[in-house]
């Protein structure tokens, strides 16, 4: 009897003492060195990569609800329905809405001619970007440019619907004289409707020239007028992002160099810029989207102080003359590559430059004398092979002789391994190449197997952009792609590697960022939205839990000597944070069992309890939702120092952040 109650204590202290002999798991025995800096986290390090693919811009970011607003789309109808009319029979009874061309504007050419006979006959819908998100109790700011041309028509009436009919908010415009003006009105939505849309409709009778038919919430990021959308901008902001690389991207170097991404046409007044073609409107066979424009209402100035609200340093990526090699691959000769390069001059002019050039002026004139401040410019996005490097050259000798400031990043085309990859690093490596972007859209496994990839680099050669990357859970751009948490945790356990190389990676990004949940092309995507709501994948969250953590310095964390890259499926980073004084341990497990862990620290010995952030699920296939959107999210709790040592249980399947005062 004894020799039980003997037994039963022993195995009592056992669980309480040394648990993982009872369980079989061996307890981790961490070492972080706080005494040394390894190296400065660089505040670029973790950054967002924002472009107009998924109607991130229009229909998304830039919170303009109208579509084909200026009627410049190829089919200038676009967007707009006229269900009373009959366009085969002229029914005197019905309005006629006509588009006419002027001789005018040229970014510009198009605008509507409505005809009304029949007040009662004639209707104009616009239907938003897959509808319209109202609000109740929201104002919305209409404004149209508008000549009356013949009759009297005494008032435009503009009405928010929803898809039952029903009228959630109204305005009234009194239109006047023959003359092109801009008329402006607000609605208050007295109902919520994610699928409202905008009718327009009139009194009196006669022919009046419609333009620019616009509708804003007034509640945008900074409350600014013509705006951003709030949410939107709001996920960006928590990120705390470094940098914002804009506006590609694919979209940098266009199908063919005709619709490439000129930046010069996105600024200057809305209404006079050049409306093109999105180069991902018909790009995939099984998500086409032929209604999807860019108005560059998002332009090259909104971007810029987009940057400066979110505090990132703003990395503009420019055409290197070279349309998309997935596409055309057209090439600039290069004795007409001069504009191209010029286009990159005159861009750190518009940013940097005093008000008295000419660029700088422009910036002051749309309201930001003071400069920018941009440090980077990216030439060319993905491009590959030799014709490339002969570009880059180019452009490379010109910035640097009139900004030699300006940092420069190059890429290495679109895969992180292979004959082109191995060619461009070779090529930027002998040319001595500042920054390479480098980009990976691989399975989730090549990401856990992949943490030491850095590790090998030569460090007196370029630094390294992760420009672009994210887990596939199917395949490169397969619309069956999931954000699912392994995706996302395995891109955490990546990102360690990332992190204990921060001596050569100096900035990385997460791609694609936004997405549409009914206009999307590509997936996954960091942050998903419709009209009214918008949440953060779990991917969202390990970018977050990383650049919320990103501290100051690099330490190393190693067991028995060595980096914690994945054995046992472990992996594990180290940071200080030199302004609060913390230490900050990263931990990915990516395995089915938990895993105890024991950090001792050398060069110091904190005490107290140290702060843990927590992300983790045994379902592999968990995503985040509209109805469930912080499902995978951090959870907060905390964890006892004992004599110096963090002894703690990290979760299967989890990835942890720890936070130390030192
Ligand atoms: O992120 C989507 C696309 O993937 C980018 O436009 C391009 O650079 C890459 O191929």
């Amino acid at each position: 009897m004894k020799s039980i109650w003997n037994l039963i204590a022993f195995i009592l202290l056992l669980a309480v003492y040394s648990p993982n002999l009872l369980t079989g798991q061996t307890t981790h025995q961490l070492m972080v060195d706080v005494s040394q800096s390894k190296a400065k986290i660089q505040p670029t390090m973790y950054g967002v990569f924002f472009e107009d693919i998924n109607f991130a811009a229009d229909g998304g970011l830039y919170a303009e609800m109208v579509k084909n607003r200026s009627f410049e789309f190829t089919l200038p109808k676009m967007g707009w329905l006229q269900p009373k009319s009959d366009r085969h029979s002229l029914n005197l009874n019905s309005g006629m809405g006509t588009i006419i061309k002027t001789e005018g504007n040229p970014a510009n050419r198009n605008y509507l001619s409505v005809q009304v006979n029949n007040p009662e006959g004639y209707e104009l819908i616009n239907e938003g970007f897959r509808a319209m998100g109202i609000k109740a109790n929201a104002k919305y700011d209409v404004s149209f440019h508008a000549a009356q041309q013949e009759g009297n028509i005494t008032g435009v009436r503009f009405q928010l619907v929803t898809k039952d009919g029903k009228v959630i908010g109204e305005t009234m415009v009194s239109p006047k004289g023959s003359e092109w003006k801009v008329y402006e009105a607000v609605i208050t939505a007295t109902e919520t409707a994610e699928k409202a849309h905008l009718k327009i409709t009139f009194d009196g009778k006669g022919t009046i020239d419609m333009d620019m038919i616009s509708l804003f919430p007034q509640d945008t990021w900074k409350g600014r007028k013509k705006g951003l959308r709030k949410d939107l901008v709001q996920l960006l902001y928590d990120l705390k992002p470094g940098f914002l690389r804009f506006p590609g991207g694919c979209i940098v170097e266009g199908r063919t160099l005709a619709r490439r991404y000129q930046w010069k046409k996105t600024v200057g007044p809305i209404e006079e810029r050049e409306l093109l073609v999105n180069r991902w409107n018909t790009e995939f066979a099984h998500r086409l989207t032929p209604d999807y424009y860019q108005s560059f209402g998002l332009g090259f100035f909104e971007y810029f102080q987009l940057s400066e609200d979110l505090g990132a340093e703003p990395m503009p990526i420019l055409s290197c003359g070279m349309a998309c090699q997935f596409n055309t691959g057209e090439l600039v000769p290069m004795e007409e590559l001069d504009p191209y390069v010029q286009d990159a001059l005159d861009l750190i002019e518009f940013a940097n430059g005093d008000v008295s050039t000419g660029w700088g002026k422009l910036r002051a004139d749309m309201g930001h004398p003071e400069p920018f401040n941009m440090k980077y410019i990216g030439i060319g996005n993905e491009q590959w092979g030799p014709e490339y490097i002969k570009r880059y050259k180019v452009f490379e000798k010109a910035i640097k002789e009139k900004y030699p400031e300006i940092v420069i990043i190059s890429g290495s085309g679109p895969f992180p391994d292979g004959e082109h990859f191995e060619f461009g690093m070779e090529e930027l490596v002998k040319i001595d190449a500042e920054i390479v972007d480098e980009h990976y859209y691989r399975p989730p496994e090549w990401f856990r197997e992949n943490a030491t990839r850095y590790d090998s680099y030569d460090r007196n050669g370029p630094k390294i952009f992760a420009g672009e990357y994210a887990a596939q859970s199917v395949a490169i751009a397969s619309p069956d792609n999931k954000n699912n948490w392994n995706c996302a945790l395995s891109e955490a356990a990546y990102m360690t590697g990332l992190e204990r190389n921060a001596d050569l990676v100096v900035m990385t990004s997460y791609a694609p960022l936004m997405a549409h949940a009914e206009g999307w092309q590509w997936t996954p995507d960091m942050i998903w939205f419709n009209n009214l709501e918008s949440y953060g994948t779990a991917n969202y969250y390990v970018q977050k839990m990383y650049s919320n953590n990103a501290g100051t310095d690099l330490l190393s964390i190693t067991q028995n000597g060595k980096a914690v890259t994945g054995e046992q499926q472990l992996f594990a980073s180290a940071v200080k944070d030199a302004n609060t004084n913390e230490l900050i341990i990263k931990v990915a497990n990516t395995s089915d069992k938990e895993q105890m862990i024991n950090v001792s620290v050398k060069g110091d010995k904190p005490s107290g309890k140290a702060k843990v952030f927590t992300m983790a699920t045994d379902d592999m296939e968990a995503v985040n939702s509209f109805e469930m959107p912080k499902k995978i999210s951090p959870k907060e709790s905390t964890a006892e120092l004992k004599r110096g040592v963090l002894a703690a249980t990290v979760p299967s399947h989890a990835f942890v952040v720890y936070r130390i005062k030192l």
